[in-house]
C-alpha cells in the first residue's frame, strides 16, 4: 500500500492560539529536539549513548512519555504528534525538565512510519489512539493489516506494542488484527492482564476523561513473537 494511502487522517491539527510565552518555548524545543522526516531518512538522530528505543504514535500533551524518559534516563524516546497544541505543551516539560532522551516529530505518523529503521524499538504505544467509531471512518484507525506488518518490522524480537483505549469496539477491532497477524502473539493470561497498567505508568489526559466518565480504560500488551 502506498505511504499516502495508509491512514486517510482527518483529526485535528491545531487549537487554541498559544500564548506568547508559550510559542517561545516550542520554537526552541522544535530546534533541538524535533526531527524531520529528511533526517530520519539519512541517519538516525539519537546519539548511541541512548537505547534501547521507545516510540510514542500520539503523544498528546506528553505526559507519559516524559515521566517515562525521566523514569529512564538512559533510554532514548520517540514522541510523534500531529496536534501543534499537544507538541507545544511536550515542549514546555521537556524545557522545564531538561529532557534530553527525547526526541519528537511534530507531524502526522503515516509521513514517517516508511522511514523510521527497522529492528529499532523495544516498544511501541498507542495510548488512547482516535477510535474513529462510525463504520465509514473505520479506515482511519491506526490499526490495520498494513501498519501492524510496519510496527512487526520496527520493533526488535520480543518487542512489546502497548495498545490502550477506552473504547471496546476499537479494542476488539484491535484483538482481532492482532490475533491473525503472524508475528503478534497477545501475552494476557487472567483478566487483570487487560484490566490493570503497569504500576509505574502515569495516568494520560484521555485516560484521566475516561475515568472520569467511569470507563476502565483496556490494556492491550502484544509481544513481537516472531519476525515477519
Ligand atoms: C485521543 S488523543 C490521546 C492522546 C494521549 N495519548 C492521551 O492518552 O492523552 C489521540 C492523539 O493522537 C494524535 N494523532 C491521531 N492521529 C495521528 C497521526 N496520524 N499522526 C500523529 N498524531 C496523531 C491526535 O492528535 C491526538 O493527540
Amino acid at each position: 500500500m502506498e505511504q499516502e494511502k495508509l491512514l486517510s487522517y482527518k483529526g485535528r491539527k491545531s487549537g487554541r492560539p498559544l500564548s506568547k510565552a508559550k510559542n517561545e518555548v516550542l520554537n526552541k524545543i522544535l530546534k533541538t529536539n524535533s526531527v524531520t522526516a529528511d533526517k530520519i531518512n539519512s541517519n538516525f538522530f539519537f546519539n548511541r549513548s541512548y537505547y534501547p528505543l521507545s516510540l510514542e504514535i500520539g503523544s498528546g500533551s506528553g505526559e507519559f512519555i516524559v515521566s517515562e524518559a525521566i523514569k529512564n534516563p538512559n533510554k532514548g524516546f520517540f514522541a510523534v504528534e500531529q496536534y501543534i497544541n499537544g507538541i507545544a505543551s511536550l515542549s514546555s516539560k521537556i524545557n522545564q525538565k531538561n529532557i534530553n532522551n527525547i526526541k519528537f516529530f511534530p507531524g502526522d505518523v503515516t509521513k514517517i512510519l516508511y522511514l523510521l529503521p527497522q529492528n529499532i524499538f523495544d516498544c511501541i504505544y498507542l495510548l488512547f489512539p482516535d477510535p474513529w467509531p462510525k463504520i465509514k471512518h473505520h479506515k482511519r484507525r491506526i490499526i490495520q493489516k498494513e501498519i501492524i506488518d510496519i510496527f512487526s518490522k520496527l520493533l526488535i524480537n520480543n518487542g512489546i506494542l502497548w495498545f490502550v483505549s477506552d473504547d471496546k469496539d476499537y479494542c476488539r477491532h484491535t484483538l482481532l488484527h492482532f490475533q491473525k497477524h503472524p508475528s503478534f502473539k497477545w501475552t494476557a493470561q487472567r483478566r487483570e492482564d487487560w484490566l490493570l497498567k503497569p504500576k509505574t505508568w502515569v495516568d494520560t489526559r484521555y485516560e484521566i476523561k475516561a475515568k472520569k466518565r467511569g470507563i476502565s480504560p483496556i490494556f492491550l500488551k502484544f509481544i513481537k513473537s516472531k519476525p515477519l
